[in-house]
């Protein structure tokens, strides 16, 4: 029989297109996430706040992958979004951690989402997996997030962290949101521009987190990266290539967008350079590496 893979935080941007692959490649799937959805795959309800989880969620599952956590950039971040952010995520680990315990249950691994968030921003160093974590809020968060991952490791099965970048996708997520500007004429570089940003596609990715559900060897965290990093100047300008647009020079002041967004603006005027020589030599292939390719394939279809 194939092997059975539990996805939490399905209905998300990176699960719907992980589930899509997982089938086409002939993989049985299981969703588990706040509410019950009406579809094809089957799906189960979880409340992390109450530590509860439906009874059969773990039938013939093989593995886990967990993405489930609120989306950092989708609010500002107000003390009880910054609880919801944090517990969000600690909270769905404690639980998958309760469920291995409590049920009985043929699991062998877990592949968790994380983010390379966890080395904070900065441009002086390209960080790998060896670096320590930052120490600002996102930062704070993710090792936190890693941690209540890493208990896991305790039941004797295989714990993977893909430390995710800015994933690329027409569905949803960074390349959308920058890409509406620019389509209605108004796109600019944010605040100095000069930033960087650490992207991968979304095939990629969703192909990453295959490969390491497949892969017996890959424990402990990895980039997700395509180890390319392009400034958010660069990307804006590269995305009004593909949509035959004009990016104005003028960018938007860093001041407007921290008026308008508060401290979330750290995510959009702050950036780092990250590696991907790890999952490289691990032996995984990145399909895409070349930032105008990428971006075209999304935008443009090709
Ligand atoms: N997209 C990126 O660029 C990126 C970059 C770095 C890291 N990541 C991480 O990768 C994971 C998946 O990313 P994504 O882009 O697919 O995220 P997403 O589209 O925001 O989906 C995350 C899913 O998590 C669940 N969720 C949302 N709020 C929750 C809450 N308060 N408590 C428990 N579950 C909640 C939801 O599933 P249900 O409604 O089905 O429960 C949601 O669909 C996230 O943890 C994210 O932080 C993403």
């Amino acid at each position: 029989m194939s092997k059975k893979v539990l996805i939490t935080g399905a209905s998300g941007l990176i699960g719907s297109q992980l589930t899509h692959l997982l089938l086409q490649r002939g993989y049985r799937v299981a969703h588990l996430g706040r509410t019950k959805r009406a579809g094809n795959i089957p799906a189960y309800v979880w409340d992390i706040h109450k530590q509860e989880f439906e009874t059969g969620t773990l039938h013939e599952v093989d593995v886990i992958i967990n993405l489930a956590g609120a989306g950092v950039a989708d609010k500002r971040w107000t003390a009880a979004r910054k609880k919801e952010i944090l517990e969000s995520r600690t909270k769905s680990a404690a639980l998958i951690l309760k469920m291995l315990q409590t049920e009985s249950h043929q699991v062998t691994a877990v592949v968790s989402a994380s983010a390379i968030g966890y080395y904070g921003f900065g441009s002086a160093q390209v960080f790998e997996e060896e670096a320590k974590p930052g120490n600002d809020f996102l930062a704070t968060v993710t090792r936190h997030w890693e941690e209540a991952i890493d208990s896991l490791g305790a039941l004797n099965v295989r714990v993977v962290k893909l430390r995710i970048g800015i994933v690329l996708s027409n569905k949803g997520g960074a390349l959308t949101e920058m890409a509406r500007p620019v389509r209605w004429f108004a796109g600019s570089p944010l605040g100095t521009g000069k930033q960087y940003l650490s992207w991968i596609h979304i095939d990629d990715l969703c192909n990453l987190f295959i490969y390491a559900v497949e892969n017996a060897a890959m424990h402990g965290a990895y980039n997700a990266v395509s180890g390319q990093w392009a400034t958010n100047k660069e990307l804006t300008k590269t995305i009004g290539k593909v949509l035959h647009r004009p990016v104005w020079p003028l960018p938007v002041p860093g001041f407007v967008l921290k008026i308008i967004l508060g401290e979330l603006a750290h995510l959009v005027l702050l950036g780092s350079k990250v590696s991907a020589d790890k999952i490289k030599q691990s032996g995984f292939e990145l399909k895409h590496t070349n930032l105008y390719q990428t971006v075209r394939n999304l935008l443009a279809g090709v």
